[in-house]
């Protein structure tokens, strides 16, 4: 089989290499999925430049999170999902760019049948991570107004559809007048282009001085401490990731002061499900959240898809030759939505 692996740090297109690999053949509680489509994630960029300590194999190792198409394989007790038409992300979180990959059955769901492969392979994961944010985490409440940084990302604007459809006011941050367009037409109340202006300010104004009940914050560092400083009383910080630098990850985030003068509280949010999160815990430290939470977050996900509230964003499509280049862009703020990957 083909499949992108990194083999070096630095540039996507400088590190990536197309290798033909030996099938990989699952295991117990694994599937293999032949995917159709699949697609880029923030994190892969920092793990081409070798900086993303979670996920961290050995090089060189196939790069890719999220994949979408056929179970064509499935070792002892995954059985039942050969022959489906999937959603899913890849063991270990990568692993996902080739053209089979195994993937363990608590993070593998039934691809919406509305969806084309495209569609759904845009659908999955934003909308899984921002629904765990917003709602899982964070309790979001008809009403309440919610700031989300980097709004016209592919998890960011998953989270303002999510946060609109369950009737909160949005405030939202994007660089650059088009994406600032962009995130107006999926329903953002106010846009602010932080690359421009302050939205500190903006926030200020909107909310009357009352600050926001929610943040959602896909890019840390600077953004992420202003962002704490619009909380209100009772403010949700949501950490979802470090888009401006993954090394804050590592770093001091609040001093107790601020939680407690503040009055707000701060929330990680990962996205990834097992049948047996207590095992992960025990041998990592890391809380995995339940199996059972995320084929509910799957349900109401598809039935706010079959209402029309939501609606994958696909902001480009591209060939699994062009794979690296497109990380490039997505590395130079160049993308929007979900950047497809035509597998075949
Ligand atoms: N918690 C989890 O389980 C989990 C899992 C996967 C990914 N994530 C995180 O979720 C976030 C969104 O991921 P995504 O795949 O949807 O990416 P994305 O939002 O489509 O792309 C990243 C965006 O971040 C913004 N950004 C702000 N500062 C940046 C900088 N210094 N360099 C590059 N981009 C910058 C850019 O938008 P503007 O141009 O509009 O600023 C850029 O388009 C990322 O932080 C990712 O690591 C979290």
């Amino acid at each position: 089989m083909r499949a992108w692996r990194v083999h070096r740090s630095g540039r996507p297109s400088d590190v990536l290499e197309l290798d033909e690999l030996p099938e990989p053949e699952p295991g117990p509680g694994t599937v293999r999925v032949r995917p159709a489509a699949t697609v880029l994630n923030y994190n892969e960029v920092d793990g081409c430049r070798g900086r993303y300590l979670t996920v961290n194999p050995p090089i060189p190792y196939v790069l890719g999170m999220e994949v979408t198409g056929v179970v064509d394989a499935a070792g002892p007790g995954a059985e039942a999902w050969i022959g489906r038409r999937v959603v899913a992300t890849a063991a270990g979180a990568f692993g996902g760019h080739a053209e089979a990959v195994i993937c363990p059955v608590d993070m593998v769901f039934d691809a919406p049948a509305a969806l084309d492969d495209t569609g759904a392979a845009a659908f999955f994961f934003p909308f899984h991570l921002a629904y765990l944010g917003l709602h899982t985490r964070g309790g979001l409440r008809a009403g309440e107004t919610v700031l989300i940084q980097a709004a016209a990302g592919g998890v960011g604007s998953a989270a303002v559809q999510l946060a609109k459809a369950a009737g909160a006011r949005v405030i939202a941050t994007a660089g650059g007048p088009d994406k600032v367009a962009f995130v107006r037409d999926l329903g953002a109340d106010v846009v602010v282009d932080y690359r421009a202006d302050d939205f500190a300010p903006v926030v200020e104004e909107i909310t009357e001085g009352a600050g926001v009940d929610v943040v959602f914050d896909g890019v840390g560092g600077e953004v992420g401490a202003r962002s704490r400083r619009c909380l209100g009383h009772g403010g949700r910080y949501l950490v979802v990731g470090f888009a401006s630098g993954i090394e804050a990850e590592e770093e001091p985030m609040v001093t107790g002061r601020e939680l407690c003068f503040g009055s707000i509280s701060v929330c990680g949010v990962m996205l990834s499900y097992r049948s047996d999160p207590v095992l992960v815990r025990r041998a990592a430290g890391f809380n995995i959240t339940p199996r059972s939470v995320g084929e509910a977050v799957h349900a109401d996900l598809l039935r706010l898809l079959d209402a029309g509230a939501i609606r994958p964003v696909v902001g480009r499509e591209v060939s699994f030759a062009d794979l690296p280049a497109a990380l490039d862009a997505m590395e130079a703020r160049e993308t929007v939505g979900r950047v497809v990957v035509h597998v075949r």
